[in-house]
């Protein structure tokens, strides 16, 4: 493989997300191209699609109830779960959080959230660790954006982020309706009409809300 950096400067375009047009972002204008071209680079077909390469529906609400509502992450430690691009986290610092961690298995995320909160005056931290089901590392406020895609992954981390809202920890999530969005113990704080791609999404705007994950 060749250097992620390199290949996402060479393979997307600086955008500002339609909710969020004070943050930019290295992102794709098709996914069809940018996928064929992560699988050809690591030589392997089948691979989850770059979601770095998109800002999502629910990373964006929730970047903009951040950005309008600093209090909630102002001087408090975070983690940014499933970051994708870095949107989220990058988000939380803009709005004054201590500190940010954000989290993607994908080397290519990690890679991609580095350029974009360089691209953006922001420093943060990247790991590409699985956190999910471990201990809380001292984060005061975990924000999720747009992980409820595929069951089995989002029940892991319901168990998972539920536990740590009984510890005390504050946990957000933006999300546009998705399938596997938990249908209970969820507080509804705002929402959202976000533009999206219909390549993306099958339509032009998905209404999108910012939940308070609750511990039941
Ligand atoms: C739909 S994207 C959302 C990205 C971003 N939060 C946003 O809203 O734009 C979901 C992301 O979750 C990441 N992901 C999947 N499983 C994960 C895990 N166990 N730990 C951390 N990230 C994970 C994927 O690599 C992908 O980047």
């Amino acid at each position: 493989m060749r250097d992620p950096a390199d290949f996402i400067r060479r393979n997307t375009a600086l955008h500002e997300p339609p909710l969020i047009p004070e943050i930019r972002l290295h992102l794709a204008s098709e996914i069809v191209p940018i996928w064929q071209m992560t699988e050809e680079e690591l030589q392997e077909n089948g691979l989850p699609p770059p979601f770095w390469a998109f800002a999502w529906a629910g990373g964006q609400a929730l970047s903009r109830y951040i950005l309008d509502n600093p209090d909630v992450v102002s001087g408090k430690n975070v983690l940014d779960f499933g970051s994708g691009s870095g949107l989220i986290g990058i988000a939380a610092k803009m709005a004054g959080a201590r500190s940010v961690l954000c989290a993607d298995i994908d080397v290519f995320a990690e890679q991609a959230i580095i350029l974009n909160a360089a691209e953006n005056q922001t420093s943060l931290t990247a790991t590409t660790e699985d956190l999910v089901g471990g201990e809380n590392r001292g984060w005061q406020v975990i924000l999720v954006g747009d992980m409820c895609y595929e069951g089995p992954l989002a029940a892991r981390i319901e168990a998972w982020l539920r536990r740590l809202v009984s510890e005390g920890v504050e946990v957000l999530i933006g999300d546009p309706g998705r399938t596997y969005l938990p249908k209970s113990g969820l507080e509804k704080l705002v929402s959202y009409a976000v533009k999206t791609t219909r390549e993306l999404e099958d339509s032009d705007v998905r209404n999108t809300s910012v939940w308070r994950l609750l511990a039941v």
